[in-house]
């Protein structure tokens, strides 16, 4: 992780070291119409829908960087809501035909896009059908509980850790981010990252974009660290185990 480039750009500036909001300055896609690639609306990112009609999701006051609630129409009689740009949201399929309402029980444990919306069980398993691959953006929403010790992301294969990613509230009365592979049940070396943007009690969204070389993470729209890639064959990383102390929201991928 923290190679020259990513942790300056981290400690660069005021703290907030990438005041554009992510992933559009990572310079390798296209911005949409909102600025945002498949983002619909100034502030929104690729793969979340959006805030506000769509009960159990996002906290009271919402998230970093979301829109305020009644920036979308209501829902509508079939309780969709009404059209939105193209692109807005992720690929075909998702959605039922214009007009026609969702068999009962068509989406079980997912919000109105499929995307599974909170609260979800922790620890929880994202899968990832395929494996991963450059350009698959992964979005994670919660809330950190109070007096949290740790939460963790891991990037699992069969039986190995590809991408440890596991903030620890309090090691040694400090703040600490430590990143780490485990293959053949042994932990490697770890990657550490001092700048910690998560907050016992408060909201957050990580973000993590897939590279071909590299995990590229992002907290709260800010770049945090990237993360090479040890295990690669990303085609193995089969699911995302999303755990310690945390309220989960929502967890999804989709392509950008
Ligand atoms: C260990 C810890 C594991 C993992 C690992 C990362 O000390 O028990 O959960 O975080 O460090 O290197």
């Amino acid at each position: 992780m923290a190679d020259s480039f990513s942790l300056n750009d981290a400690l660069a500036g005021s703290g907030n070291p990438n005041p554009q909001g992510w992933p559009a300055p990572w310079g390798n896609q296209p911005a949409g119409a909102g600025g945002y690639p498949g983002a619909s609306y100034p502030g929104a990112y690729p793969g979340q829908a959006p805030p506000g009609p769509y009960p159990g999701q996002g906290p009271p006051g919402g998230y970093p960087g979301q829109a305020p609630p009644g920036a979308y129409p209501g829902p509508t009689a079939s309780g969709y809501p009404g059209p939105t740009a193209p692109g807005a949201y992720p690929g075909p399929g998702v959605y039922p035909p214009p007009g026609q309402p969702s068999a009962p029980g068509a989406y079980p444990a997912a919000g109105p896009y499929g995307i599974p919306s909170g609260p979800l069980n922790v620890p929880y398993d994202l899968p990832f059908s395929g494996g991963v691959m450059p350009r698959m953006l992964i979005t994670i929403l919660g809330t950190v509980k109070p007096n949290a010790n740790r939460l963790a992301l891991d990037f699992k294969t069969g039986s190995d850790v590809a991408f440890h990613f596991n903030p620890r509230f309090n090691e040694d009365n400090r703040r600490v981010i430590v990143c780490n592979s485990k293959l053949n049940n042994n932990w490697g070396k770890e990657e550490r990252q001092t700048v910690f943007p998560f907050e016992s009690g408060k909201p957050f969204k990580i973000q993590v974009l897939v590279e071909a070389d590299h995990f590229k993470v992002a907290v709260n729209d800010a770049h945090l660290l990237q993360y090479n890639h040890r295990v690669k064959n990303l085609r193995e990383i089969s699911k995302l185990g999303i755990s310690g102390d945390i309220n989960l929201t929502s967890a999804s991928h989709t392509m950008i």
